[in-house]
């Protein structure tokens, strides 16, 4: 059974006739061609690779269906940078060097980017519990967390 939904992607209006079941990140990535969203758990909701903003929260768009998006707001990590500028906090991660091969990144990006705005003076204990959906193979997470760091003192 299809159902038509209508998702704003980073300011881009999506419409399209979906099976009711695709997951949201299936969306992003096939309906949208949004590939900067990641699957790394097979839809398990483990890794948060595929960690989006719906409505400016942080959520796992393997855990959610395209038509629970219905007429929301979806940001990915392709509408993080503006104008071609990075956004401060992608600045950090590229100044601290937080990633190494980069799968895990667009994940725990979007997923700071709300974090920073709920908390924007973290300790470094509530950073690392925010990060705790997030799976990084690379990097021990050490260059991450001074990275989320340098971001919040920079927005100060
Ligand atoms: S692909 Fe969604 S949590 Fe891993
Ligand atoms: S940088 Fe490779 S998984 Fe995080």
């Amino acid at each position: 059974m299809n159902k038509t939904v209508k998702i704003t992607i980073n300011g881009e209006v999506f419409e399209q006739s979906v099976p009711v079941r695709m997951l949201l990140s299936d969306f992003i990535r096939e309906v949208a061609s949004l590939t900067g969203t990641h699957i790394g758990c097979t839809y398990e909701g483990v890794c948060g690779a595929c960690t989006v903003q719906v409505d400016g929260e942080a959520v796992k768009s393997c855990l959610m269906l395209a038509s629970q998006a219905d007429g929301h707001n979806v940001t990915t990590i392709e509408g993080l940078a503006k104008d071609g500028k990075l956004s401060p906090l992608q600045q950090a991660f590229n100044d601290h060097h937080a990633l190494q091969c980069g799968f895990c990144t667009p994940g725990i990006l979007m997923n700071m980017d709300e974090f920073l705005k709920v908390n924007p003076n973290p300790t470094d204990d509530e950073i690392r519990t925010g990060l705790v959906g997030n799976l990084c193979r690379c990097t021990g997470y050490a260059h991450i967390i001074d990275a989320v760091r340098d971001a919040a003192k920079r927005a100060r």
